[in-house]
């Protein structure tokens, strides 16, 4: 079946997509950015859940970079949020292209996991972590295409560029 890649500009929280994807920090207990925004319009029951699976975990570890978890949506207009931590870049010495790459195929696993048929990225890594736009970029649309056809009940991903330059990116390098 032909998968669909889109690239939209835009609040991802405004997205009637299966799942969003949070650009979280390991404490999954929120932040700034895309991850702000998320639990603002979410509710105070995500971080409630957020805080169920932190607590059950090493603290301060709930989530290491490059790897996601999945929970409710609650006040958002998508059935669940898979939040996953981007690496922080140092310089791109630290393995980050390996850790961006792999919250990228690890989300696209949950969704598929919970059966989930649409999946929406923000440009992870890219605020807050420095990760440069465009190397990001490659690495996120790369991930997600290599990891689709292991995804038969995933029909649709967007990625999400909230952000002119990045919107421009991807429209280029997605072709
Ligand atoms: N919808 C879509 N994308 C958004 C939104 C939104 N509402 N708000 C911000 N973004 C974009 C940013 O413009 C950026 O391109 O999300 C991308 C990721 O930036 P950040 O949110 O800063 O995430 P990241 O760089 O991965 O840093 C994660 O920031 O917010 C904290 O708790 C978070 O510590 C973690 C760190």
């Amino acid at each position: 079946m032909e998968k669909i890649i889109e690239i939209v500009r835009g609040d991802i929280t405004r997205l009637e997509v299966d799942a969003i994807v949070n650009a979280a920090n390991s404490s999954l207990l929120g932040g700034g950015g895309v991850d702000g925004a998320i639990h603002r319009a979410a509710g105070p029951e995500l971080l409630a859940e957020c805080r169920n699976i932190a607590t059950a975990r090493r603290p301060g570890e709930a989530c290491p970079a490059g790897e996601a978890v999945i929970t409710g949506a609650y006040g958002l207009p998508c059935k669940k949020v898979i939040h996953t931590v981007g690496p922080v870049w140092y310089g791109g010495s630290r393995g980050e292209p390996e850790l961006l790459a792999s919250c990228y195929r690890k989300s696209l696993l949950l969704a598929e996991d919970a059966g989930l048929g649409s999946i929406a990225f923000p440009n992870i890594s890219t605020g807050v972590y420095g990760y440069p736009k465009e190397a990001a970029a490659e690495i996120a649309l790369e991930a997600v295409k290599a990891a689709l056809p292991q995804c038969p009940h995933i029909r649709r991903a967007l990625f999400v560029c909230f952000d002119d330059e990045n919107y421009r990116l991807y429209r280029r390098l997605a072709g």
